[in-house]
């Protein structure tokens, strides 16, 4: 018996109801599920102390001052943080990653390198930043299949990088870049290293002070937390250099009619009132993250996905994202079938067999555009996913299969992607792909057809 066998039941969204039985939800990359601690440490704040912090002096405000400054504390020692006060709330990874981009001091012809395979929020901004403030921004190519090239990153780091921002774990394929070595070779270089560890540290131990990156940026609802909650980690001088983003109340400590001085960090990067009931929620997160361990939630993905990919390791049709290991993706398992759309599979996943996966481009568009692909499917996995949900995912990928022809033209290969590791494969042709869509649309049971294309929006990002 392991500490996540009865996890399920600590899962409202997982209890289905009498003829509705619960859906296999493998959509955690893009958003976990919360457990009953988390929606009664809500309830608690609104319930018994909902005041504002660091403003009354009252005894709401006075409980919520101590807590939401208690989760600060708790967030530090769940990350290794090098100090507390390095640890500022906000909304999400986005904008964590937009205070950096914002507060830093860009000089004309700064380089900023990302690696090819960021999302948009690791993406977009520096962008602007490039347009608006005249810095350069490089990619990193990453080489298919999850290998890792530190001398390719090492040549990119002469002339000196600004910053270097990075995934931590891909939110496409699953695969985690060495990031000990990565802030090594940047910091030697003389450069700073933004990590977005969306799809870490919810997976895995995660110690900034030994990872030693300059900022890294999370968001907690992918790791039990409520929606619009996240963090921005660094050590408290290296946030004093930025200029906050957004100012105003809280983040001063006077003001004048004509002037101001700002409080030191993390207050200062705190403006308004704060989502107490968030943060407060995102705290018995970590705490029940805490109870099961995060090593037993990196075995028990990757023991689902290996379940995953060894049960479809023989379909020709079906290609694998990122590292053949399921070990080396543990939380995700991203796939094409040939001559299936990719949203048409999810819907049809949804409709036939209440598997909840994402399809799309993941925010990661340049990836797939690069590659001539029009998306792929993504099932994530957490800790409250089990054997069945796992195999109700190979069922509905057969049943697929069995019920949408191959495409008329043939993908090179013809073997699976567990066998062949590349993720870059051609578009399957859009033949194939209507006919996918007319199939999926006539599986689907009565009553859920005029839901719309699963695909309208899907992975836009
Ligand atoms: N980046 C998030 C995802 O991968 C939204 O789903």
């Amino acid at each position: 018996m392991t500490n996540l066998d009865r996890a399920r039941e600590d899962f409202p969204a997982l209890q289905g109801s009498p003829g509705h039985p619960p859906p296999a939800y493998l959509d955690s990359a893009c958003m976990s599920l919360v457990p009953d601690s988390v929606l009664a440490a809500m309830a608690e704040y609104y319930r018994e102390f909902p005041g504002c912090a660091g403003r009354s002096l009252h005894r709401f405000a006075e409980e919520v001052g101590h807590r939401y400054e208690g989760a600060r504390d708790a967030f530090a020692r769940f990350l290794g943080a090098p100090d507390r006060d390095g640890v500022v709330f906000v909304r999400n990874a986005t904008e964590a990653i937009n205070v950096v981009g914002n507060g830093l001091d860009w000089q004309a012809g700064d380089r900023i390198i990302v690696t090819d395979q960021e999302h948009n929020s690791n993406l977009v901004l520096w962008q602007r930043l490039a347009k608006e403030r005249g810095v350069h921004v490089e990619a990193l190519e990453l080489p298919d299949g999850g290998r890792w090239d530190g001398d390719r990153l090492e040549r990119m780091l002469r002339p000196r990088p600004r910053l270097v921002s990075v995934f931590h774990t891909s939110n496409l394929d699953g695969r985690s870049l060495p990031i000990r070595e990565i802030a090594d070779r940047v910091h030697d270089a003389g450069g700073q290293l933004l990590v977005d560890g969306c799809q870490a540290a919810p997976h895995q131990p995660v110690d900034l002070a030994r990872l030693g990156v300059d900022f890294y940026a999370l968001s907690l609802h992918k790791m039990l937390g409520p929606t619009g909650t996240g963090l921005l980690v660094a050590p408290s001088a290296t946030l004093a250099e930025l200029r906050p983003l957004i100012v105003g109340g809280e983040t001063v400590e006077w003001t004048t009619l004509t002037d101001h001085r700002l409080r030191p960090p993390p207050h200062r990067f705190e403006a308004g009132l704060q989502n107490y009931a968030g943060v407060l929620g995102a705290r018995a997160g970590i705490e029940y993250l805490e109870r099961v361990g995060r090593e037993e939630v990196r075995a028990h993905d990757a023991a689902l996905n290996a379940r995953v990919t060894s049960a479809l390791e023989d379909e020709p049709r079906v290609h694998v994202l990122g590292p053949a290991a399921p070990s080396e993706r543990p939380s995700i398992f991203g796939f094409t079938v040939d001559g299936v759309d990719p949203n048409d599979a999810a819907l049809f996943l949804d409709a036939g067999h209440r598997v909840l996966v994402r399809s799309g481009m993941h925010c990661v568009h340049s990836w797939y555009a690069a590659r001539g692909l029009s998306g792929n499917v993504r099932a994530s996995f957490y800790l409250y996913n089990s054997t069945e949900d796992a195999d109700a995912l190979v069922r509905g990928v057969r049943e697929l299969i069995e019920r949408i022809p191959a495409p008329a033209v043939p993908t090179p290969t013809g073997t699976s992607a567990a066998k062949r590791p590349s993720a870059a494969r051609p578009r399957p042709s859009r033949r194939g792909a209507g006919s996918s869509a007319a199939a999926a649309r006539s599986a689907r049971p009565r009553g859920r057809a005029g839901r719309g294309r699963a695909g309208s929006g899907a992975g836009s990002g």
